[in-house]
């Protein structure tokens, strides 16, 4: 009988580069998804409906980033993070297709690993699946990505954004108020795998060494790092943890325009002083804002291209909008639950 592993993509609404030092994130997973429909074997034998070819390799794994074609990278990391830990695990063979745009910064390969994990039988709580699919990436790309997208494609729920605490774990559902819808527009195709975001991860750390946890620093500790580089990395992460606060109770209370005033807040301090966004980007967010009905548009995820999200009312008219030279069309997305596996009737 055919089982059927499922797990969403994410996109963040506030909260970037700071999940990597335990900041706070404000992530929901979306009405998009990856998806593997498989019987347990003993190796694995994945096609791909979208991304194209197959992927083939035996278990225990060794060689998981040399896998081809690239995407079996993803699918093998987790059978090598799941070993790491002494989990138990069974292959398959099957099929993998997703509507997650494929590295557009919607998590596409967080959805890759989760839902290849529930397919090795992985048997743990939301955290520890995260963990070793966060693991995964590690392995697969060499990229030390933080754990927000796949926790996010595990836990996410319905018609909520997840407040997360990337110290603690925990995770506060916050409702998306009535009358207000998420968009997304793929700017630029990218990985992160190549960019910048290694570097930023190192700055944030040589920033910690010098004024401890960045979770617990104020704007005055961190203008005291005496490298104006790592001084500006410090101010984006510290003012971003309050950013996710401020926009928190601005859903919370319902409040679409305060929330939106934090993304633009929370772009520029991602352009200026993290440097994670490109001309193209900044030019998106400037077009999207004038388009009656929005309230807040920002890059989303690790940057260097990808996706600007959008907060807007639900009668915004955004997928007539036109959009700049290169963007795709404006999507609406509908935060969605997390991860599951379903064994439809054959
Ligand atoms: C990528 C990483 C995440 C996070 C974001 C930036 O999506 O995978 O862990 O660091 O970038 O917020």
């Amino acid at each position: 009988m055919l089982t059927v592993a499922r797990a969403p993509g994410r996109v963040n609404l506030i909260g970037d580069h700071t999940d990597y030092t335990g900041g706070l994130v404000l992530p929901m997973a979306i009405d998009r998804d990856t998806t593997i429909a498989f019987t347990p074997s003993p190796d694995v034998v994945l096609t791909s409906r979208n991304l194209g070819g197959e992927v083939r390799f035996k278990l225990p794994i060794t060689d998981a980033p040399g896998i081809q074609p690239s995407w079996g990278r993803y699918v093998a990391g987790v059978a090598a993070a799941m070993n790491e830990r002494r989990m138990p695990l069974h292959g398959f063979t099957g099929t993998v297709s997703t509507s997650v745009p494929i590295g557009g910064g919607l998590s596409s390969s967080a959805a890759l690993e989760v839902a290849a994990a529930l397919a090795y039988g992985v048997s743990a709580d939301a955290a520890t699946i995260a963990a070793v699919c966060r693991r995964a990436e590690h392995i697969a790309t060499n990229v030390p990505c933080g754990i927000m997208d796949q926790l996010t494609s595990v836990a996410g729920i319905r018609d909520h954004a997840l407040l997360i605490d990337c110290h603690t774990l925990d995770i506060t559902p916050i409702r998306i108020p009535d009358g207000v819808s998420v968009w997304v527009v793929e700017v630029s195709s990218r990985t992160l795998d190549g960019s910048e975001y290694p570097a930023r991860v190192a700055q944030c750390a040589a920033a910690e060494r010098e004024i401890g946890p960045l979770r617990l620093a104020d704007y005055e500790s961190a203008s005291t790092i005496t490298d104006t580089v790592v001084r500006s990395r410090a101010r984006h992460v510290v003012s971003e943890n309050e950013r996710v606060r401020a926009f928190a109770a601005a859903l919370v209370a319902g409040d679409a325009r305060e929330a939106g005033n934090i993304m633009y807040e929370g772009h520029r301090s991602l352009s200026r002083d993290f440097q994670t966004s490109t001309a193209t980007m900044d030019a998106a967010v400037d077009h999207f804002a004038r388009v009656p009905g929005v309230h807040g548009v920002r890059m989303t995820g690790g940057g260097f291209g990808g996706c600007v999200v959008i907060l807007a009312d639900d009668d915004a008219q955004l997928d007539r909008a036109a959009v700049p030279a290169g963007c795709g069309k404006a999507m609406r997305v509908r935060a969605a639950d997390g991860a599951s596996i379903t064994t439809p009737l054959s």
